[in-house]
């Protein structure tokens, strides 16, 4: 049975739960009317992301993130439309938690589950309407370039749930080369936004690092790590203070090379495929310098570029439950059979 509310409206319930931050929010008929977000402070102590901690947390989190996503949006449990949630890919135990609870939410409720692909839903956080917001989101085909702690891709997007992978990192993802080059530099986890920070103040051409050479559209980024670590290894043994003395310049450096890189094919795919309309997804695209350089690349080659709002690049539920708003519209629900998968393709 598909429940509905007074006034027939479509309110979705989205549920993020794929790595370490446990999410809940309420679109309406495309509108968003709560997007809460509990981040989890008890990995920074590791340096990553500790997968029995992540699922422990998200348990504590999940009940008190809804109740508080439903209670801003001002709507109750038994008039949402339908549940979406994160099936994958991601962690197991936490995908688990989150695929848990849609489960005793849809059973309580009536409310049919929508299985959701945390990849596709990055892709169209572009389509979250906010009130009192102007509108504009990319048409249809679009580039995205996907950039997260564990994807580096370049999606064509042909319509809403129709998406082609052109290219994507044979190892390291973006977002894991500035987090695991920020450790190296002593800074904590995550290391991408104090990269991001510290690399305002410094020079980005004070240091050159190996860009990779790999085919078509696909992105490396250890050969990076590894060519930043062997650098300051041996910088240290002239040096001891070299790291807290060129901090800035190491990350702007940094920070232009991971940019370079990844420009490079961006650009390289709107030339081939003759698509002009570039979008950019998943928590890398936080970076400023990523923004600024994209901006510039825009305006060079005639882009139509599309940044999403901050609190849309990073984990969040929002995208999910704007991904169910869409496969709500086409009928595609999922059952009580439903399991998270750790891997999943942007097609599925
Ligand atoms: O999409 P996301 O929230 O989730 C995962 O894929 O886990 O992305 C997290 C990644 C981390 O690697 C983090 O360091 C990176 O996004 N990140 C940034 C910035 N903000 C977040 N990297 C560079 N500059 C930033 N401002």
């Amino acid at each position: 049975m598909i429940s509905m509310n007074k006034e027939n409206d479509i309110l979705i319930l989205g549920i993020e739960s794929s790595c370490d931050d446990t999410s809940a929010s309420v679109i309406k008929n495309g509108y968003l009317l709560s997007n809460i977000i509990a981040g989890q402070k008890v990995h920074e102590a590791y340096g990553g992301v500790v997968p029995e901690l992540a699922s422990r947390a998200h348990q504590q989190n999940i009940v008190p993130v809804v109740d508080q996503a439903l209670k801003q949006a001002g709507v109750l449990p038994e008039e949402i439309t339908a549940i979406a949630f994160t099936r994958g890919p991601g962690l197991l135990g936490s995908l688990l938690v989150g695929t848990s609870f849609a489960k005793g939410f849809s059973l309580a409720t009536g409310a049919p589950m929508i299985d959701i692909n945390h990849l596709q839903a990055h892709v169209l956080a572009h389509f979250i309407q906010e009130y009192n917001t102007p509108y504009d989101p990319p048409k249809f085909p679009f580039l995205c370039l996907l950039v997260s702690g564990g994807n580096s891709q370049i999606i064509v997007v042909k319509d809403y749930l129709d998406m082609e992978v052109l290219g994507q990192t044979i190892d390291d993802a973006a977002g894991e080369a500035f987090d695991k080059c920020a450790k190296v530099m002593g800074l904590p986890y995550p290391g991408g936004p104090f990269v991001d920070r510290l690399a305002k103040e410094g020079n980005p051409d004070a240091f050159k690092f190996s860009k990779p050479r790999i085919p078509n559209f696909d992105y490396s980024f250890s050969g990076l790590k590894t060519s930043f670590l062997y650098y300051l290894r041996d910088q240290l043994k002239e040096n001891e203070n070299f790291i807290e003395e060129r901090k800035a310049d190491l990350c702007a450096s940094l920070q232009k090379t991971i940019i370079d890189i990844l420009l490079d094919k961006l650009v390289k795919a709107a030339k081939e495929t003759g698509i002009r309309e570039i979008t950019v997804a998943g928590g890398v695209s936080a970076n400023s310098g990523l923004r600024e350089a994209l901006m510039q690349t825009a305006v060079k080659y005639r882009w139509k570029m599309h940044i999403p709002k901050f609190a849309f690049t990073t984990d969040n539920a929002a995208m999910i439950a704007i991904t169910g708003y869409f496969k709500y519209q086409k009928g595609e629900f999922t059952g009580m059979d439903a399991v998270p998968f750790a891997r999943m393709d942007i097609r599925v």
